[in-house]
């Protein structure tokens, strides 16, 4: 498990971009098996802002909405990959998430990234990674919880990326 403190705003953004960089090196296993990120924390934590700050460093331009009132935004990449960012607070039961069929978007070539899985437990795909926003005085801070192989090399490969910045 790491921990990492993101002090202001910026510090989201490089940490979103670091996030997307670690992703891009195992392009491979995102063709293979798939990616399954979930973003907990309370409201306005940063879950958005760190999927938002990802989705700029993949390369995605003009406006990346909050999913929170559609459930449910995509975002095709140009290496034939795709995001799927959801939001379930709205959800009043669990069992919406197979109605919807969003069972189907887990996926090998899709990345998902889920705010408020909780709400959708226990008709929800396993999770790769579970990041964990929090506030901390005026800033935040994330955890990184790996719950495959996938996700242990993942956290690695950001580990490394973060930890080479910190230090220049
Ligand atoms: N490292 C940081 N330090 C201080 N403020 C931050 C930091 N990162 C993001 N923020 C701010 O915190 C807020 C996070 O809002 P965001 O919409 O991302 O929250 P959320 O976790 O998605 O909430 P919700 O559960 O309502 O969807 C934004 O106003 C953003 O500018
Ligand atoms: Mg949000």
């Amino acid at each position: 498990m790491h921990r990492f403190i993101l002090e202001n705003p910026e510090k989201t953004d490089t940490f979103g971009g670091v996030l997307a960089q670690s992703i891009q090196h195992l392009e491979h296993l995102v063709h293979e098996q798939g990616l399954n990120i979930r973003l907990n924390g309370d409201l306005g934590a940063g879950k958005t802002a760190t999927t938002r700050a990802m989705l700029r460093a993949l390369g995605v331009d003009g406006r990346i909405k909050s999913p929170t009132f559609t459930l449910l935004e995509t975002y095709p990449l140009d290496n034939e990959l795709e995001v799927f960012h959801y939001d379930f607070y709205r959800f009043e039961t669990p069992e919406e998430f197979l109605d919807a069929g969003f069972r189907d978007d887990f996926a090998p070539g899709h990345i998902t990234m889920v705010e408020w899985s909780e709400k959708a437990e226990p008709c929800l795909p396993d999770a790769d990674l579970i990041l964990t926003l929090c506030v901390e005085g005026s800033g935040r801070s994330v955890t990184l919880e790996p719950q495959s192989d996938f996700g242990s090399t993942l956290t690695e490969e950001i580990a490394t990326r973060w930890n080479s910045l910190a230090a220049n």
